[in-house]
């Protein structure tokens, strides 16, 4: 099921699914005894020819019963609604992690802990737009603020929403209790892009988490390396953009095939696979050699062999 509050996958939405249904079932109850007893004297009850209605005054049973029973009810239910909520207001108990998360029109920043799992080469931590990558099983506060007007974080499969407000910092938890993908949405008005503000919450199980972080700090630094500029530069600037096309920059060649997203590939011209460090320097290198008769001619020798490293950096980020 897709986003849904009452397909909870994280304890803390079952918690709000749990409220939810045994209120929802008060509810109907008390709607079938209200609106049955109602139809009923209606019915039994009504003016007809013959008839002459019975004229009473009250019922001490029956007033005390509808004034005792609500009060029971709702004086239940907030003593239910306060136990859960100080469940999932308890953003500071065992937490297993802290992200820090930013709303702006229209997306969302996140920024992981600052720890040596997330920490990036220049010192500073790793961020993402869009998705939050979280281990399953555990705690992950989340500390959340806007940069521009009000905007609401919510996964409601893993938890409740909140609002995030600029200049001010709210803190709700989320956690899941299985691997999986999680889609929510910004859930306070908040301008035209208000609809496609969405967010995805990938959870992995703590083996996969850290391959995934160390993939993704990799390629952050790779991203912030000014050898990654260096690439990009020489490749533009160089024979390369000659014949190849990369959307988003000047290179605009039309002999070889589009490099855009060469890094998401499968494999290189067909012959070499995975699209990696040591396959696109091959290639780049001596090309002829690999698949004889291309028209991508060879560069050893003819850029140097530290332009080439970089050029291969660069293309390594082109996902
Ligand atoms: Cu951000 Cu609606």
């Amino acid at each position: 099921m897709g986003p849904w509050p009452l397909d909870p996958r994280g304890p803390q939405a079952e918690s709000i699914a749990f409220l939810y249904w045994i209120l929802f079932a008060c509810a109907v109850v008390v709607l079938a005894i209200v609106v049955g007893a109602l139809t009923y004297s209606g019915i039994k009850f009504r003016d007809r020819p013959g008839r002459v209605a019975e004229q009473f005054h009250g019922s001490n049973t029956l007033e005390l019963i509808w004034t005792v029973v609500p009060t029971l009810m709702v004086i239940s239910f907030t003593a239910l609604s306060w136990n859960r909520l100080n469940f999932l207001n308890d953003v500071n108990s065992n937490v297993a992690m802290t992200v820090k998360v930013e709303g702006r029109q229209w997306a969302w920043t996140f920024t992981y802990p600052d720890s040596p799992t997330f920490k990036l080469q220049d010192g500073t931590t790793l961020q993402a737009g869009e998705q939050l990558d979280i281990p399953v099983g555990q705690k992950v506060k989340i500390e959340l603020t806007a940069k521009d007007v009000i905007h609401s974080f919510w996964v409601p499969n893993l938890g409740g929403k909140k609002d995030a407000v600029p200049g001010h910092v709210t803190s709700l938890w989320i956690q899941a209790d299985q691997p999986g993908t999680f889609k929510g949405q910004c859930f306070e008005f908040c301008g035209d892009g208000h609809a496609d503000m969405l967010v995805t919450v990938v959870a992995h199980t703590p083996a996969e988490y850290a391959t995934w972080a160390k993939t993704a700090v990799d390629n952050a630094n790779r991203l912030n390396d000014p050898k990654t500029a260096a690439g990009r530069n020489a490749f533009v600037t160089g024979p390369c953009a000659g014949c190849h096309t990369v959307k988003g920059t000047t290179a605009a060649g039309k002999v070889g095939p589009e490099l855009t997203h060469i890094a998401s590939k499968a494999n290189i011209a067909g012959v070499l696979s995975p699209v990696n460090q040591d396959n696109l320097t091959k290639w780049v290198r001596n090309a002829p050699s690999i698949k004889p008769g291309t028209v991508m001619p060879k560069f050893e020798g003819v850029l140097p062999d530290d332009q080439i490293d970089a050029i291969v950096q660069w293309l390594l980020t082109l996902k």
